[in-house]
Order: structure tokens, then sequence, then C-alpha cells
């Protein structure tokens, strides 16, 4: 069986003060048949995974180098991300594919540092309007798939997350039929590369305006393992609602 995960991505955003919000989410959920992680800026990951400590939720980064050390100024490596604290890391989110050109080859050589550092790579995949449009979803997956997953993937170090990019803070939402669609095709992928074993292991998370009035009819989609959520992981009102959905699942 999957353990079943909730994603929250703070992006830029959050200083000192937001750490009340993570110490809240920590205490809402001491103990947890589900896994929860909070992905803040890296300023904060030190702190945060301090204020998690001792409870059952993670922290991780929201991205890392692919070296793991040298002359990369303003980059941070997988490692120093493990030193502190964090268990995993969202690699190839569409606003880093953006903002700073990566590739697919860029993110398998980051989630191969990951991976070799211990940590879990959540390696997003999404199309764009104008792809679904074309009616190109799939092989856009499918591209972004062999190219930034590394062959080193298990269900313990892999999380794959479907995040169509134009449903990424703009309210707007796939079908429960559309994101059926594409996360059945995610695992048939990875069954047939990895095998049924770990094909099936894999964790699958949903992203893309998941809040709490939509929760509960996006995680009952097969396939669907959980969710990672930007906006509305920010505030632990909000989140627990999606985490509670997730718990009901
Ligand atoms: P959103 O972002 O929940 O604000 O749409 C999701 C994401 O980018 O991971």
């Amino acid at each position: 069986m999957r353990r079943k995960l909730a994603a929250g991505n703070w992006k830029m955003n959050g200083t000192t003060a937001a750490l009340s919000e993570l110490e809240a989410l920590a205490r809402a959920y001491p103990t947890s048949s589900i896994d929860v992680l909070i992905c803040p800026p890296a300023t904060l990951l030190h702190r945060a995974a301090e204020v998690v400590r001792d409870t059952e939720v993670t922290v991780g980064g929201q991205n890392c180098h692919a070296a793991t050390a040298g002359a990369h100024t303003g980059d941070i490596s997988a490692d120093m991300l493990v030193d502190a604290g964090a268990s995993a890391v969202i690699l190839g989110h569409s606003e880093r594919r953006e903002d700073h050109g990566e590739q697919n080859e860029d993110v398998r050589a980051k989630a191969r540092a990951a991976m070799d550092a211990g940590l879990k790579a959540i390696i997003c995949v999404g199309e764009s309007l104008e792809q679904r449009e074309a009616a190109n979803t799939l092989d856009i997956i499918g591209g972004q798939m062999s190219g930034s997953i590394p062959d080193q993937s298990t269900g313990e170090n892999l999380i794959v997350a479907y995040e169509p990019i134009w449903a990424i803070g703009t309210g707007k939402v796939p079908t429960l039929n559309e994101i059926g669609e594409v996360h059945d095709f995610i695992r048939n992928r990875l069954e047939r590369r990895f095998g049924e074993g770990v094909g099936r292991s894999v964790r699958l998370l949903y992203g893309g305006s998941v809040k709490p009035s939509n929760a509960d009819e996006i995680f009952g989609v097969s396939n669907v393992d959980g969710a990672l959520v930007g906006g509305a992981s920010l505030k632990t009102r909000d989140f627990s609602g999606i985490v509670d959905a997730l718990l009901k699942a």
C-alpha cells in the first residue's frame, strides 16, 4: 500500500513569522497515518526542521544543485538540504523550468544528486494550456518522465507530481477524468520502465489549485496518492482541510 502524502510548497513566501503556521500544523497532527511535508523557502528550512522535530510533520527543499559542492554561487546542494533537516526536495517544478530554463536532463541530474544524498525527489511534470488544447498532454508528460526521472528511482526515493501549468495558482482544475487519465498514464509508464513492483509503489501527487473545497473529490481519483499544494499550504487552516480530506480518502 502506498502511504498518502500531503505536501506543501511555500514557494518564495514566508519569513520567521510563518514558522508559527508550521508549529500549528505539527500540533494538529501529533500522530498521523499519512505523510505531511512542508517545503519552506531555503532560508527557513533549518528552523522549520527544528519546529517539527519529534513530530509527524517533515520538511523539504524546493530545489537543489546537481553537484555535491563547489563554485556555484547562490546554489544549494542536496547534502546541504539534508544537513538542514530536509527529507525531500521538489524538483523540476514548472516555475523552475520557466524562471531558470531547467530542462529535463537538468532535473534528472538534480534528482540523482538528491537520491544519492538520501532525499526523496518529488519530480514535477505537467503540460501548458496550449499543449493540452493541442491534445499533446500525454506526449509531453511521457517525455518529461523519461527525461527527468533517473534510473535509480524506487518507490522509496521517487514521488511524481502531476501539475498542469495552467492549473497552478489559477483556481482552474482539470476535470476528475482528466486527472485520472494522466495519473493512470504515469502509473503505466512507471510500471513499464521500472517493473510492476517499483512502478506500483511510487506515489503520485496531483498539484494545481488544490483547496479544502475540491480536495475530497480529487483524492477520490484512482492513482492519486496525495497532493502538492502551493497557495493553500501557507495557512494551516487551509492546509489542514486538505490533510483531513486525505486522511478520510
Ligand atoms: P497552487 O500551486 O496550489 O498554488 O496552485 C501548486 C504548485 O505549484 O505546487
